[in-house]
């Protein structure tokens, strides 16, 4: 939809002109999966696609929210905005970012009608939810002139997430989202926060995304299974090493260590976390270095390690990353996200596109009954004021 059209709709909405337009955008990590939340690397980019916010004051001192993809329009007081909706419902993503701010001690004193649209596909993995929550804050803190810069935005969303969405998330989608810039991936140190933006120039390369079809389900179960499995290794090392996250680690020095973690599963774990870093400051110093194949080795051993460490990959991403890898011209294919289905990243030279789109297509299709969707990623920016 063009912002057009969504003004149109705010309008037969409310019954009123959108004051103000926003956007935030989804995002593709292409390696460093799972070590944000250990404090880790992560290196995603922005998408040109993500989530609009359009909104009005009103006078009525009510918070209105409409998305184009549900029926009804939700509407709170303004004493309401800090206690989550029942049931899971898709408000308590943007309703936790505003909570956010009046937990800071910031007063509402004005309700708004607000219209969403998005077209990140919907549990695909691509940070729909983050896109939603750094649109609110973002918006918000501009209306309310909070100041806060866009490192302090994305904490905003992860705290929706974890209070409201209950998912007890890192920081990397949100971050993405905010601090996003075209054809850059984001190097992130996910301890300190400091980052640095890489050009992601390929020569005759593209970034597909392959949408396995098969909706990633990031709810409080496996994801917050792998958080607190990390957390058992972290305290079964602290008998040994003193560490708060695993990614404090070398490789060298998990070996010395590892026998310490009991757990068999936190073990393998913790294995993925501490490989997973290193391979991602691998990717990234090839990456400058010009040597996209190696790179694109490394994206294919994260995709390993998070089929047989992390066990968040299954039939269809397995699938998707396998029958990738057989194709001439591709330089690397691996699940992006958190797992659990939803959506690879590849690196696929110009000339090998059709045959990737039309055989990965064909044989996902005939080993897993589903359709699979093809799309080459635009790097974008991160949040702004449209209009
Ligand atoms: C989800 C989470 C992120 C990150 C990834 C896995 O996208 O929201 O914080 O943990 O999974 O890398």
């Amino acid at each position: 939809m063009e912002v057009k059209e969504l003004k149109a709709a705010f309008k037969e909405t409310y019954n009123k002109n959108a004051e103000a337009v926003y956007f935030s955008p989804g995002r593709v990590n292409l390696i460093g999966e799972h070590t944000d939340y250990n404090g880790g690397f992560v290196f995603p980019c922005a998408l040109s696609f993500g989530t609009y916010l359009l909104m009005s004051k009103n006078s009525d001192k009510k918070m209105r929210f409409k998305s184009l993809n549900q029926p009804e329009i939700v509407e709170l007081e303004l004493d309401q905005l800090t206690t989550p909706l029942e049931g899971r419902s898709w408000v308590n993503y943007p309703l936790g970012c505003i909570a956010q701010f009046v937990k800071r001690g910031i007063k509402i004193e004005e309700g708004y009608d607000m219209l969403i649209w998005g077209n990140v596909p919907n549990g695909a993995g691509l940070s729909s939810s983050a896109a939603l929550e750094v649109v609110t804050a973002y918006a918000f803190n501009e209306q309310l002139g909070t100041g806060y810069d866009r490192t302090e935005l994305a904490k905003i969303g992860q705290l929706s997430e974890h209070e409201f969405a209950l998912v007890n998330c890192g920081i990397m989608d949100q971050f993405a989202s905010a601090q996003g810039k075209k054809d850059h991936a984001i190097f992130l140190n996910c301890d300190t926060l400091q980052f640095e933006l890489v050009p992601v120039k390929l020569q005759g390369v593209k970034v597909v995304i392959s949408n396995t079809h098969s909706p990633h389900k990031l709810d409080s179960g496996a994801y917050n299974a792998r958080v607190a499995e990390c957390k058992t290794a972290v305290e079964q090392l602290n008998k040994v090493r003193p560490l708060k996250y695993l990614a404090e680690l070398t490789e060298e020095e998990f070996k010395n260590v590892e026998s310490a973690i009991t757990d068999e599963v936190a073990h393998k774990r913790a294995r993925h976390v501490v490989g997973e870093v290193q391979r991602t400051t691998d990717a990234v110093k090839a990456l400058k270095a010009g040597d996209i194949e190696a790179f694109g080795k490394l994206m294919n051993a994260s995709h390993v390690s998070l089929r047989d460490d992390y066990e968040v990959t299954g039939l269809q991403l397995d699938t998707m990353a396998e029958e990738a890898w057989k194709i001439e011209g591709v330089i690397g294919s691996r699940m992006t996200g958190g797992g659990f289905g939803g959506c690879t990243v590849s690196l696929v030279k110009d000339e090998a596109i059709d045959t990737f789109v039309a055989e990965v297509g064909k044989n996902y299709k005939a080993k897993t009954g589903l359709d699979a969707e093809f799309y080459i990623a635009e790097i974008g920016d991160g949040a702004c004021r449209v209009e």
